[in-house]
């Protein structure tokens, strides 16, 4: 493998144009493709050859992946920011496994947490007596239950639906609690901290709302909570019985396969939950063993390297072509953003290269008639990943095969193009970079492969970056300034404290309040 530093990706030829590429290789197709679980993921199309990947694959090497991966499985405080173990993979381990964080084995009390959750899942699924099941929660404690909840609608129990606030706007809450009977309404109040201002805001609305309707002896029933902080959960007032937990180790955006998976186990049951957890595990297993030569999150991080320090394209992003997995890109922007958009590194210095790109993306098709025009012919190269599956969750097989004949035509036209010299406008250029990840179905042993590929893509790419990607500093300014504002919007007002801006949009905000 050639060694060369990230630095050095900038001036490394670019590869051939994909038709040239594709014409001189016959077994491209074959070579460029693998699989991890039971993701094939093929990067055929994506804007490399193999004099790239060789210097990709080198510096991947020379920069440290393995060994960082290595201790992060070492359970060693990787999150130096914080100080803190990364120790998300614990949470899938099966029974009897070793995952060592500070010195003890967490798998034990993972499975503790699991087995009170699956206690209490059944009993809600079976009693008949909730039938409503709210998650209030913000970020990781919410994008992930949210998505996956929506992503697995074929294997949910029929009379039990789950709902999800987030938003510090009232509307959010408004809305659920206007479709809720609070006899069969059960609320989660899923927050890391429990110190979260829009989560314990609906929470305390839910929890007025609750005891207006049936008493203060009805929380105990319809509120449990999903936190690291036993304390201020019984300062909220919810007895810790009620509370399951996890650690200071697990990330907030790292945390769907926890108990803030808690609203999506109760959807599915306990057995399909640790199907979900098995299949982000068989990812793990994969990342932490295969060299790195065929270790997917490992190439397909190194591509998105060179996609943002040698090619200088700022976005990804993420097209699924299955209408379930319409909340995931909106899931990988945290994972993905709030993970790598960092512009120091380990050691406090400035970075010299640009980190995490902007991640978006919608549904196809219906993405296709909103924004794949730029996709196709806009100036901006957007490299894309596509999704897709062998069956549709539905008995709808035509939408099925009209679906997936889609994603396979948007890859090939990105890639290919089609030349056009007499018109101009009809042109396509092709060789718009993308990769296509297949599966038979979208099972939650395939959602947790899913999630664990992207969950250790963002890995590698923090490794090569030298930043930490698992702590969020970024969050913290917007929330304090904030909290100073508030009171000012309706008591006195700190002009001092501020920039003649802001203190103009206070000023006319209490004006029109009032
Ligand atoms: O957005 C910042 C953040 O700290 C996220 O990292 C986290 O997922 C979210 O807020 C919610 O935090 P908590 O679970 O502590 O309420």
């Amino acid at each position: 493998m050639n060694n060369i530093d990230l630095a050095a990706l900038s001036d490394l030829d670019r590869p051939a144009h994909l038709r040239d590429l594709f014409a001189a290789d016959p077994t491209r197709a074959e070579r460029y493709v693998a699989e991890a679980g039971d993701l094939r993921i093929d990067w055929s199309k994506a804007a490399v050859d193999d004099s790239i990947m060789s210097s990709l694959l080198g510096l991947a090497a020379s920069s440290g992946v393995e060994e960082r991966r290595d201790a992060m499985f070492a359970g060693e405080h990787i999150n130096l920011t914080e100080d803190r173990a990364v120790g998300h993979a614990a949470l899938r381990m099966p029974r009897g496994s070793t995952f060592t964080i500070d010195g003890e084995n967490v798998v034990p009390a993972v499975h503790e947490v699991l087995d009170a959750m699956g206690a209490f899942a059944q009993r809600v699924r079976s009693a008949g007596t909730i039938r409503h099941v709210v998650n209030i929660g913000i970020g990781g404690s919410d994008l992930g239950p949210a998505m996956a909840y929506r992503a697995l609608r074929a294997d949910r129990h029929p009379d039990i639906r789950c709902s999800f606030v987030s938003n510090v706007d009232g509307a959010d809450i408004a809305s659920v609690l206007a479709d809720s009977d609070p006899a069969s309404t059960l609320f989660i109040v899923a927050s890391k901290t429990f110190g979260t201002i829009e989560t314990l805001t609906n929470a305390r609305t839910a929890r007025d709302w609750l005891v207006a309707e049936l008493g203060e002896a009805a929380v105990a029933d319809h509120f449990v909570a999903v936190s690291t902080n036993a304390e201020r959960v019984a300062e909220f007032g919810i007895d810790t019985d009620n509370m399951f937990g996890f650690w200071d180790w697990v990330g907030g955006r790292y945390s769907v396969d926890s108990a803030i998976g808690l609203s999506v186990m109760i959807a599915i049951g306990p057995d399909a939950f640790a199907d979900f957890l098995a299949g982000f595990h068989l990812v793990d297993e994969h990342f932490r063993t295969a060299p790195l030569d065929r270790n997917v999150p490992v190439i397909l991080a190194m591509i998105g390297v060179w996609y943002a320090n040698g090619l200088g394209h700022d976005t990804k992003a993420v097209l699924p072509y299955a209408h379930d997995l319409a909340r995931f890109p909106a899931y990988l922007q945290q994972l993905d953003m709030e993970s790598n958009g960092k512009s120091v590194d380990l050691a406090g210095a400035r970075v010299q290269n640009d980190t995490g790109p902007i991640v978006w993306g919608e549904p196809g098709t219906n993405g296709q008639h909103a924004f794949y025009q730029l996709l196709h012919q806009g100036t901006r190269i957007v490299p894309c990943d596509f999704i897709g599956f062998a069956h549709g969750n539905h008995e709808h097989q035509q939408h099925h095969d009209l679906l997936m004949s889609n994603l396979f035509a948007q890859s090939e036209a990105l890639a290919f193009g089609r030349s056009n010299d007499a018109e101009p406008h009809r042109n396509f250029e092709g060789n718009r970079p993308n990769t296509v990840i297949l599966a038979e179905r979208l099972t939650p042993s395939v959602l947790g492969q899913l999630i664990a590929l992207y969950e250790h893509i963002v890995h590698v790419q923090g490794t090569i970056w030298g930043i930490d990607s698992y702590d969020q500093w970024g969050v913290e300014l917007g929330k304090e300034l904030a909290n100073q504002i508030t009171p000012e919007l309706i008591d006195e007002p700190q002009p001092d404290r501020h920039d003649s801006a802001t203190n103009a949009l206070i000023a006319w905000y209490r004006s029109h309040r009032a």
